[in-house]
């Protein structure tokens, strides 16, 4: 949700901007854009609407500068248009400033001191650097001082990249619930939202906390809280290459992490099962086993995830789970038990939804866990605890292989647990081994892509709606591929349990309407047979998915057996299969789909 990149004190500036904007396309791609200054006078402003490219062709040899800042939109604030893509500029043309995140009281702020200043947009972020040189002018401060007063006067979530042309040498960066880091490279400096921005600059990155501003030159940083005195931070490694980030052979990143998820598997069994020092740790099983309830807490996909983990923490761990959605939830706090225990799960770690939650319940003194993708991330940091999903970086927008790693790490930790209370059910099952079985089962379905391919254009193609049905981690798995097949193909497709199709969503079945049925546990498989009848019989075209040992002759596509509990993790992969080649088929851009964005910061 936008991207934020900088540079200072490199001469191709506008070449390392433009790369690392590139990387942060997944991020927002409604329009972008770069400020360069060559600290000899001479700098540039480029912006146009729409995907990187167009901001590319539109870069000159001129463009060039020591320093810069750029960004890629996701809209909140204005419509996508050139006026409100960033960077955003003063009346005075001194200050240009990049933000990732949302002003709530922007509009007070421009009421009470700017009423005179002519606007160029519509957005939030106009309004703060337009303060930023009100602050300058009126109480004659540098740009630090500007930047700081202001900081104090903002509501809401921001990671800011400031340029002043009085000091170009200089970028002041600031930040508060939006993802922001630091890279240090070789001669020069580098900010990113995404650490997989700048990994082909540099792999040595510095956290800037909520509430800091930093100075970067091309040698040095300094970072201040927000009265102004000086902290000290040290700088990390980050364990991932540039070729972690590329494409590789595929022609998009949906398909390659659709491929890797046998990989993700195995990652995830070697990290948790075979190396002593990543198992979970005492402090948290003990924290675990006190608790009288999880809420589980996500949004979207891994709120999907989390349905799938009810079960197994319930079966495995025999703890009541409820599982909610991060944007309600916030909002309509339940009673909540006596000693809740609180796990969030989140690709990015930074999901807006999410951690207002978290900061709700951490004033609760709620225990939290995190479950992430992303090691430094904010949910990360602020949760109690912290587990890897290991499943490497996702570029594509809709989520695959972090789906995945989700229900597979909800295993580990809910085995664990169980064992640690001494439960059978949990002795009894091998997890680590489950994930083997489970890996190469998704092997052997991502090994049949011109089949899957086939029945996509049979059963999708100029469709203009779809039904997933379910029941169980059936209906976990029917919601989960449902929005994969909408947010990537845009055919409007919906879950549902299998046996509430019938209490009026039947009504919306029609010739040749397809509906794809899963049929995963042996308690319900009879049901959710009669009703893929019920479906046939008014015309449907109905596909069936089936765990092996409940398979029929004619299923379409049958998933060989793992335990139970564990066939979504199988059970996903035809359906992103289908979401992807619907997507290429109807010629969308599958990366990328319209109106949405990776890592939603904003509410
Ligand atoms: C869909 C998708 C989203 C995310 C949701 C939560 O494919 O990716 O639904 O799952 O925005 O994001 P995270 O997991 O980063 O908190």
């Amino acid at each position: 949700m936008c991207g934020i990149v900088g540079v200072v004190g490199n001469p191709n500036t506008t070449e390392i901007l433009l790369s690392g904007l590139k990387k942060l396309e997944y991020r927002g791609y409604d329009s972008a854009g770069i400020y360069v200054n060559n600290q000899e006078g001479h700098d540039a402003l480029i912006k146009r609407t729409g995907k990187i490219v167009n901001l590319q062709n539109a870069i000159t040899n001129a463009d060039q500068g020591l320093s810069g800042i750029g960004h890629t939109r996701w809209a909140t604030h204005g419509e996508p248009s050139q006026s409100n893509a960033h960077p955003h500029f003063s009346q005075d043309r001194r200050f240009y400033l990049v933000h990732n995140g949302v002003i709530t009281n922007f509009a007070e702020l421009k009421q009470e001191y700017l009423r005179d200043v002519p606007f160029q947009s519509d957005t939030d972020t106009e309004v703060v650097v337009q303060l930023i040189a009100y602050f300058a002018s009126t109480e004659h401060l540098n740009a630090q001082q500007a930047l700081q007063k202001t900081l104090q006067l903002l509501e809401g979530s921001y990671a800011f990249a400031l340029m002043d042309r009085q000091e170009p040498d200089k970028l002041f960066i600031a930040k508060n619930k939006s993802p922001l880091l630091i890279g240090l490279a070789k001669g020069f400096n580098v900010i990113c939202s995404d650490a997989l921005a700048m990994l082909d600059q540099t792999n040595t990155f510095m956290e800037i906390h909520d509430g800091e501003l930093g100075v970067l030159t091309k040698d040095h940083i300094q970072l201040f809280n927000l009265e102004g005195q000086t902290i000290e931070r040290q700088s990390y490694k980050v364990e991932m290459d540039a070729d972690d980030v590329s494409k590789g052979t595929y022609d998009n990143y949906m398909l390659k992490e659709i491929d890797e998820q046998p990989a993700v598997l195995r990652r995830i069994s070697e990290h948790y099962y075979h190396n002593e020092q990543a198992s979970i740790s005492s402090q948290l099983l003990t924290a675990l086993q006190q608790a009288d309830r999880l809420y589980i807490v996500a949004a979207g996909t891994s709120y999907h995830a989390g349905l799938v983990g009810k079960q197994l923490f319930e079966d495995l761990a025999d703890v009541p789970v409820e599982v909610q959605l991060a944007s309600e939830f916030g909002h309509h706090l339940p009673k909540l038990s006596a000693k809740p225990f609180f796990v969030f799960l989140s690709q990015s770690g930074e999901t807006a939804d999410s951690r207002q939650v978290l900061d709700k319940v951490r004033q609760l003194d709620c225990p939290t866990l995190t479950v992430t993708n992303v090691a430094n991330s904010t949910l990360a940091r602020e949760a109690d605890f912290a587990l890897p999903l290991c499943a490497g970086p996702e570029i594509a927008v809709a989520s695959t292989k972090a789906y995945v790693a989700q229900i597979a790490v909800q295993a580990v930790i809910a085995q664990s647990l169980g064992i640690q209370k001494g439960l059978n059910a949990a002795k009894k099952i091998d997890i680590d081994n489950q994930l083997s079985l489970a890996a190469n089962a998704i092997q052997t379905i991502v090994d049949q892509k011109d089949y899957l391919k086939q029945l996509t254009h049979d059963y999708f193609y100029n469709q203009i709606a779809a039904f997933f049905i379910g029941r169980g981690n059936g209906y976990a798995t029917a919601l989960e591929a449902a929005l994969k097949l909408k947010e990537v193909s845009y055919i409007h497709a919906e879950g549902f349990a299998a046996g509430e199709l019938k209490h009026g969503t039947i009504a919306l079945i029609e010739e040749q309407t397809p509906v794809v049925a899963f049929v995963l546990e042996k308690s319900t498989a009879a049901h959710t047979r009669s009703n893929v009848k019920e479906v046939l019989s008014r015309g449907a075209h109905a596909l069936i998915i089936s765990k092996k040992d409940l398979s029929n002759a004619n299923d379409q596509i049958v998933l060989a057996d793992i335990d139970e509990r564990l066939m979504p993790l199988v059970a996903i992969v035809p359906a992103q299969l289908f979401a992807y080649y619907a997507a290429v088929e109807h010629g969308n851009d599958v990366d990328q789909p319209r109106n949405l964005a990776k890592s939603v910061t904003v509410e």
